[in-house]
């Protein structure tokens, strides 16, 4: 049998970040391996109900019969909790392996924390290793190719993949991402883009860190 070698540090980050999710409120719920391990354990605390980030996190949460809100009834939740592809030391973050940026971006934005939980593989000083998943409309596909090569990436269209919102993926190698908050900003103005995976305006604002030694509490500085 295969077994993720990472599981078990997932699992610790999912088991430690129970302790802050307060009872009666609706959590903002991410997408990803991690993420399914903390879903597991939902069963565990009093929460309301929760707003997914995927169609894939909502049919498991609607199977272990927690109540799915629409994010536009609820207004602004005061936690999201996710996974992420790469994290830096200032808690901004690659996410996007699995194709949910655009809803995730939507739910971090409207949440007033976002918890990030991580096994220690993810961790990077300097972000783009990991490609950018970039979210565009179908019909500029092969223009916003163009402008991410004019910006020193190297895009490859994920075949065969269609988001929750009906749009493509161009997976970004090689993007320099030493600002990433203006990496975030270019790419997004890249006409055709409907969003992109380099979370800074959405960064993290606490992270769960998980490695064989236990899982270490990170707050940045931002808090
Ligand atoms: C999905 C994501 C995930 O959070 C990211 O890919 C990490 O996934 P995993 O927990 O499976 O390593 O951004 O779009």
């Amino acid at each position: 049998m295969n077994i993720d070698p990472k599981l078990a540090q997932k699992q610790a980050a999912a088991k430690a970040a129970l302790s802050h999710i307060d009872d009666g409120i609706i959590l903002g719920v991410g997408t990803g391996s991690t993420v399914n391990c903390l879903i597991e354990l939902l069963p565990q605390v009093k929460i309301k109900g929760a707003v997914a980030s995927s169609q894939v996190t909502e049919d498991k949460l609607r199977a272990l019969g927690i109540e799915i809100f629409d994010l536009n009834q609820v207004g602004d939740l005061d936690l999201y909790i996710d996974g992420a592809d790469e994290i830096d030391a200032a808690g901004n973050m690659i996410k996007g392996g699995g194709g949910a940026l655009t809803r995730e971006k939507i739910v971090a934005a409207a949440s007033k924390q976002f918890i990030c939980m991580v096994d220690e593989s993810k961790i990077v000083q300097t972000l783009g290793k990991f490609p950018v998943a970039v979210e565009v409309l179908p019909q500029a596909r092969s223009y916003a190719a163009r402008q991410l090569v004019a910006m020193g990436g190297n895009p490859v269209y994920r075949e065969g993949f269609v988001t929750d919102y009906g749009n493509v993926i161009l997976d970004t190698y090689d993007l320099t991402i030493t600002d990433a908050a203006a990496v975030e900003q270019r790419l997004n103005n890249i006409v055709g883009v409907v969003c992109n995976g380099v979370f800074a305006a959405q960064a993290a604002h606490i992270m769960l860190k998980a490695s064989d030694a236990g899982v270490e509490t990170v707050k940045f500085a931002r808090l």
